[in-house]
């Protein structure tokens, strides 16, 4: 029987969008590892047998992302998480073990994190607004709440406040989430003090979309970071430029989350040029 290519991929629904095969293709081709990165569109109820295929030591997987909706329902069908992952109780990145055992890890927050130091925002004493309550603002909430050099105050906006309630309530079993606090409702957000507003929600995704954040809320001396990266100039970044507040998309947080998964998988660190190459492959499709 013919040797099998050694393969990476994304588990999730829909993936079709994904940028990650992309990225890291790119990486493979740059290295010169014969390896494929692949799209797996799994229905609920495929997720357990598909992992437990991956367990066996004919498959030719050795490393997975997971995406929406899977990120909380892998755990179970996992033998160990790390401790950002347990944490947060989140998972977008399986590593595959030599004996085939699967550790979840969580790259979106630490991806998160890297996009901000290189936007030089030192998270330290500031205030800041979350808008969302979904996979997203669970993975970043978890990272804000373990810095160690703590941010002063974060306020959780969502539709639905009690998903926010419930995310905070949650966290607050494994780490200290008294920082936070969950408003009532999006329709009275506050950002006037704001050092930093992150939306985490998934309105701007589409073109018909409204902006949730009223354009005479946003000022100069804010950051506004929208998670989302396609387009890359949401509503809501449009009008904080015009508004003079200093924006990024969320193509900064793909790209870290991307690099971390694939160092987990490989067990080292990508060297810097291979990094640009990810980077800019991202940039070509985004
Ligand atoms: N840059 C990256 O690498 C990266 C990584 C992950 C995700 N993302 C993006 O992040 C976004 C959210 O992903 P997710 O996994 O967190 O999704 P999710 O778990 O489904 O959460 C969606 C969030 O959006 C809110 N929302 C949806 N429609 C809304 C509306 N019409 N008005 C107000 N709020 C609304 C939801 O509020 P309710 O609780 O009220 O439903 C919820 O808080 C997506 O656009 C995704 O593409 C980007």
């Amino acid at each position: 029987m013919p040797e099998q290519k050694l393969t990476y991929g994304i588990i999730g629904n829909p993936v079709k969008h994904s940028l990650s095969p992309v990225m890291h293709n790119t990486a493979f081709k740059a290295l010169a590892v014969d390896a494929v990165y692949q799209l797996f569109p799994l229905e609920e109820d495929e997720v357990e047998s598909f992992l437990k295929d991956v367990r066996k030591t004919s498959s030719p997987i050795f490393g997975l992302n997971v995406t929406v909706p899977y990120k909380e329902k892998v755990i179970p069908f996992l033998d160990a998480l790390s401790p950002f992952a347990q944490k947060a109780m989140a998972v977008n990145t399986i590593v595959v073990e030599p004996d085939r055992h699967l550790i979840g890890h969580n790259t979106d927050g630490a991806g998160f994190l890297a996009h901000l130091a290189e936007l030089q925002f030192d998270l330290k004493g500031k205030r800041i607004v979350v808008l969302g309550a979904g996979g997203t603002a669970r993975s970043i909430l978890t990272a804000l709440c373990l810095l160690p050099q703590r941010p002063e105050s974060i306020h959780l906006y969502n539709r639905t406040h009690q998903k926010a309630k419930g995310l905070v309530a949650d966290l607050g079993k494994r780490m200290d989430v008294g920082m936070v606090a969950v408003e009532a409702s999006i329709d009275d957000l506050n950002i006037e003090l704001a050092d930093l507003l992150i939306n985490t929600t998934s309105v701007g995704l589409h073109s018909d979309d409204p902006c949730l954040v009223d354009d005479s809320l946003i000022h100069a001396d804010m950051l506004v970071y929208d998670v989302i990266y396609r387009p890359a100039l949401t509503p809501l970044l449009e009008l904080a430029q015009a508004r003079g507040a200093k924006t990024a998309n969320g193509l900064g947080l793909l790209f870290y989350q991307g690099v971390l998964s694939f160092q987990h998988w490989s067990g080292m660190p990508l060297d810097a040029k291979i990094k640009q190459k990810m980077r800019r492959s991202l940039l070509t499709y985004a």
